[in-house]
């Protein structure tokens, strides 16, 4: 780089270059090469030691069969010609000639050697079908083919003149051929003709023959030697841009899962400890007034744990726990139960939790507590987003393992209406204002309501969540009491992300097929600011 450096330099006090491409080229032997030229005169400019002024051009190169043909030094039509020569005076077959220089060049140095009546070719009389062959034989006969006696490739001269292999010599020294030759070349497709910038280059206001180092920080050397008034500085380059950055990059699901946060927050909600994959099925189902029995509590749609395979049921308040056993079996709270054998084996299946749910008993079970201890009911309002698991086949909107989000409120003599005005509430300040309500079953809720958003961008109501009024039989053996009551509600925190995100298959967001590219490039997320 230095020394094409020290050559432009000389050759521009010398006078102007004119042609930085010629110059190249003039240069070729000295190790020159175009770009490395280009960013030689871009550097010494941006120096001030040069003014260069671009300019485009057209130029003509070699395609890469032609530079292949000047590296074995012979065209293809002189490659077939040579081939022919040497086997006089018997001659080639085409299929000799393919053996001997490639198919390809066997190919097009054929065509061209003939039209340049280097060769010829002896036709050999077709030999007569046998006897009989013609009518006889049927199908299987008549597809067989009579070998046909090849024709034989002779040489006309004794030597030729390579020309075309002169003239790709001459595009590659980069100079100027003949009108005809050039449209017959690029014809053959041996020269194509591309754009390309080349410079003038003149002496610029600061012209040295040599490039100074200029100094590029202020340094205590510098300083105290009083050196700093000689040597020459740097400008610094403000349109420069600063190297990108690479870090942590948060994925759309931390970043809508803080904003929900936010947004619960704000409307007075505490987070409820969520760390807890590993659950039991007491607090997952049994707690939640879910029968043993139930289809979502079979292998199918739960994952259960082998190790260990059950939680210690010592840990679980007796009390609480024979109230649960009770108002499964028997009912109780002006409920029939369900009037089965409550199994306590059954309710220490470990299992990674279902649902966030299973956060929401353990705490609304705290809650009766502090109730207990303090004497009076002071209401409440609890959220969590976190991780659950379900033994579900994955397609383009189910995953086995994703976030919920969970919202409820615990007051007394909460109804139906708060729900639908809380739910609405949460809702519309996550960007969806138009929800409506269905009627559902969940074993814990009554009653239950599925919840819809009508996404404007499918113009579809989608369904966005589950919600409904805790029941007694859940409530009750916690020792809560019969005014105090609990809405609550759950969705999904993928389904809003992947709306955000413009993103239509879950595994594109999570899991192994997530490109991280797309992590590391997705947009800030900020909803519910309004
Ligand atoms: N647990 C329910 C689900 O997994 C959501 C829900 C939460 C429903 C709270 C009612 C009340 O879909």
């Amino acid at each position: 780089m230095e020394a094409v450096e020290r050559t432009l330099l000389k050759a521009v006090s010398e006078g102007c270059v004119e042609n930085s491409l010629e110059f190249a080229s003039k240069n070729a032997a000295g190790g020159f090469d175009h770009k490395d030229l280009c960013s030689a005169i871009r550097s010494l400019s941006a120096s001030g030691l040069v003014v260069a002024k671009e300019h485009a051009t057209q130029v003509t190169v070699l395609t890469e069969e032609a530079l292949g043909y000047v590296s074995q030094g012979s065209s293809p039509e002189a490659q077939v010609f040579a081939a022919v020569r040497e086997a006089m005076p018997s001659g080639l077959t085409m299929s000799q000639l393919k053996d001997k220089v490639g198919g390809q060049v066997a190919g097009v140095g054929f065509k061209q050697a003939m039209q340049a009546k280097w060769v010829s070719v002896l036709k050999q009389d077709k030999p007569k079908p046998k006897q009989g062959e013609e009518e006889g034989g049927g199908a299987a006969a008549a597809k067989k083919k009579e070998p046909k006696a090849e024709p034989t490739i002779l040489a006309s001269c004794e030597s030729v003149e390579d020309k075309c292999l002169v003239l790709l010599q001459s595009v590659a020294k980069g100079e100027e051929v003949g009108p005809k030759d050039a449209q017959n070349l690029k014809k053959r497709k041996l020269i194509a003709v591309e754009k390309t910038n080349f410079f003038e280059v003149a002496k610029g206001p600061k012209f040295a023959l040599e490039r100074k180092k200029e100094a590029t920080d202020l340094t205590r050397d510098l300083l105290t030697n009083d050196k700093y008034t000689s040597v020459a500085f740097k400008r610094y380059n403000f349109r420069a841009m600063a190297p990108e950055l690479s870090g942590g990059h948060l994925h759309p699901l931390l970043k809508v899962r803080s904003q929900f946060r936010k947004i619960f927050i704000r409307m007075g909600f505490e987070e409820m400890p969520t760390n807890r994959f590993v659950e039991s099925s007491f607090w997952n189902f049994d707690a939640l007034f879910q029968p043993q029995q139930h289809p979502a509590r079979d292998a199918h749609d739960t994952f259960f744990l082998t190790k260990p395979m059950f939680s210690d049921s010592a840990k679980w308040p007796a009390d609480y726990l024979e109230r649960v056993r009770k108002v499964h079996e028997e009912g109780g709270y002006g409920s029939l139960g369900y009037g089965y054998n409550w199994k306590l084996e059954e309710a220490q299946k470990n299992i990674l939790r279902t649902h966030t749910t299973a956060v929401s008993s353990r705490m609304l079970y705290q809650v009766a507590k502090k109730m207990e201890r303090e004497g009076k009911f002071t209401p409440c309002r609890y959220f969590s987003v976190d991780r659950v698991f379900r033994n579900e086949s994955v397609d383009r909107t189910h995953l086995a393992e994703f976030h919920q989000c969970e919202g409820l409120v615990a007051d007394k003599d909460l109804n139906l209406a708060h729900l639908l005005g809380t739910i609405k509430e949460f809702f519309s300040k996550i960007g969806m204002r138009d929800v409506k309500f269905k009627p559902a079953y969940n074993p814990y809720t009554e009653p239950s309501m599925e919840i819809f958003a009508f996404h404007p961008g499918l113009g579809e109501w989608l369904e966005v969540g589950n919600s409904g009024i805790f029941r007694p039989e859940m409530l009750r053996p916690m020792g809560l009491p019969e005014d105090v009551k609990v809405i609550a509600w759950g969705l999904s925190l993928e389904r809003p992300t992947m709306t955000l995100y413009g993103v239509d298959n879950i595994r594109e967001l999570f899991g192994h097929k997530v490109d991280l590219d797309m992590i590391k490039r997705n947009p800030l997320c900020r909803i519910g600011l309004d």
